[in-house]
């Protein structure tokens, strides 16, 4: 019997010569966030291509140490996108050369980020109200990048300046070998809901062949299957919902495969990502940082357990591992039993 997805099952997605597989589920660079840590859950979470979070290209020209460790990649985590911002070409390309000592499998630029320090120096979005720079500076890096160079970028500027079907157009012309388009201008930043319409207007453009990726507000399998059968794009990046939630991955791959709604992870599993996270974290960054940083996971990790407010306010507060561990056991013993 025919479930409600095979019709759009499609060939793989392939971006120079790597193979994502059919319609692809990317992790969305998201700073402070994609680290290796967080990276290594969602990969067994079912992610097929991960970036870092944006790196300054400034800061690497620099070799700033900041900067250096961003660079830091990982054989398991491959297939690996690293992803840079500037605004001006001569420190772009020598973040190239930088990025490509470490070879990844994509180097991507970010012509989306919204905030004013980056903006203001025409990166990030601030590109996006000089179209001829952008491209002209794209097509630079392109000649300059040993692996394929992608974008991720935005609708527009503003309202007003929505030009993301031309801007794509010319991207690809000038050898951009796949693009993510975040349905939102930078006027908007995060606010209301992301508008697919013109990812799927990018995508239905008869002149474009490279990959189309739609990014914005996918938490759901239901929604990623209603987006890719509505606006045929070529995969999803996901960014938000992946924070406490790798399974999400799974949980779309199995909907789009099958129309089954896969079973939300046990008590045991989310204590085990999580557990595998602040390990990693507490190797990666060191005690201090490692701990500080996994304070905006633990209340997704364990989203939807009742009277947890207490624990959870002292895991964020907690300046001691081993205290974490003893919370972490605490929860385990708590909700052993519960389906959540
Ligand atoms: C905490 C945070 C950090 C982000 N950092 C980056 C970044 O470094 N580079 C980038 O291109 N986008 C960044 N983004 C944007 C996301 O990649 C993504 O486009 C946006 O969150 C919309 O997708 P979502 O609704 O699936 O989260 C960030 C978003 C968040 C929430």
């Amino acid at each position: 019997m025919e479930t409600p997805h095979t019709s759009l099952i499609k060939t793989d997605v392939r971006i120079g010569s790597l193979d994502l597989g059919a319609f692809p589920l990317l992790l969305a660079p998201m700073e402070d966030v994609s680290d290796p840590p967080f990276r290594a859950v969602c990969k067994q979470g079912g992610a097929d291509l991960m970036y870092t979070e944006f790196i300054s290209s400034e800061g690497l020209v620099r070799d700033a140490v900041k900067s250096r460790q961003k660079l830091d990649i990982y054989d398991h985590e491959r297939p690996m996108g690293i992803q840079i911002f500037g605004g001006e070409l001569e420190p772009m390309l020598g973040a190239v050369d930088k990025v490509a000592e470490v070879s990844p499998d994509i180097i991507d630029l970010n012509f989306g980020c919204p905030v004013k320090n980056v903006v203001c120096k025409d990166a990030g979005s601030g590109m996006l109200r000089n179209l001829p720079k952008l491209i002209q500076i794209t097509a630079e890096l392109v000649k300059r990048s040993p692996m394929p160079l992608t974008v991720k970028t935005r609708l527009g500027w503003d309202d007003k300046s929505k030009h993301i079907v031309y801007l794509a157009e010319a991207l690809q012309d000038v050898g951009v070998a796949a693009i993510a388009v975040h349905g939102r201008t930078r006027v908007q930043m995060y606010k209301g809901a992301a508008d697919w319409t013109l990812i799927g207007e990018v995508k239905s453009n008869p002149r474009m062949h490279i990959p189309v990726f739609g990014n914005g507000d996918i938490d759901s399998p239901m929604k990623a299957a209603e987006y890719r059968e509505r606006y045929g794009v070529d995969g999803i990046m996901i960014g938000r919902a992946a924070i406490g939630y790798p399974w999400i991955f799974r949980e779309i791959k199995a909907y789009l495969r099958s129309g089954a709604v896969h079973a939300p992870p046990t008590v045991e599993e989310r204590l085990a990502a999580c557990s595998e996270h602040l390990e990693r974290s507490l190797q990666w960054k060191g005690p201090k940082l490692g701990l500080l940083e996994m304070r905006r996971h633990y209340a997704p990790y364990f989203k939807g357990f009742e009277n947890i407010k207490e624990i959870r306010s002292r895991l964020v507060q907690s300046m001691e591992p081993e205290e974490i561990w003893v919370l972490l056991e605490r929860i385990r013993s708590q909700y052993a039993s519960v389906q959540v």
